[in-house]
């Protein structure tokens, strides 16, 4: 049962979100395996709800995706958790279930 909801988020998740890639489900899985990519995915959302709605007006040079996200996880580690300067703006804090999230999908690179 479990499992079923996992492959089904995860595979409703990618459709939502690289409608291009969304053909080649198969060859998605081979290249994020399927845990990792619910991570992944969940992280993302955050990133894109919480900290692109302000980076693509104020800090261009940092707007997350799918491609990216991985490369700037140290940075993202620096900002929110050690520095705790990000996110920026009373409406754009984390709940601690979005921390959580965080913090799961960054520690999942480092293994
Ligand atoms: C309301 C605006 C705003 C929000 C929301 C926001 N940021 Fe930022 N962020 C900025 C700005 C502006 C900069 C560039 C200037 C600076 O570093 O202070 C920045 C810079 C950064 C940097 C680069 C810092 C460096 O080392 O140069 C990282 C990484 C970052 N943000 C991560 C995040 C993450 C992750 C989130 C969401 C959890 C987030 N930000 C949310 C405005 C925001």
């Amino acid at each position: 049962m479990k499992i079923l909801f996992i492959l089904g988020f995860t595979a409703v998740s990618l459709l939502v979100i690289s409608p291009a890639k969304s053909k080649s489900l198969g060859a998605m899985n081979t290249y994020f395996p399927i845990n990792h990519s619910v991570v992944k995915i969940k992280a993302f959302e955050i990133l894109k709800t919480k900290c692109n709605i302000c980076h693509a007006k104020k800090n261009r040079k940092k707007i997350f995706t799918l491609e990216n996200m991985d490369i700037f996880a140290a940075k993202v580690e620096e900002q929110v958790f050690i520095k705790k300067r990000m996110p920026r703006g009373k409406k754009n804090k984390l709940t601690d279930k979005e921390y959580q999230q965080l913090s799961t999908w960054i520690k999942s690179l480092k293994q």
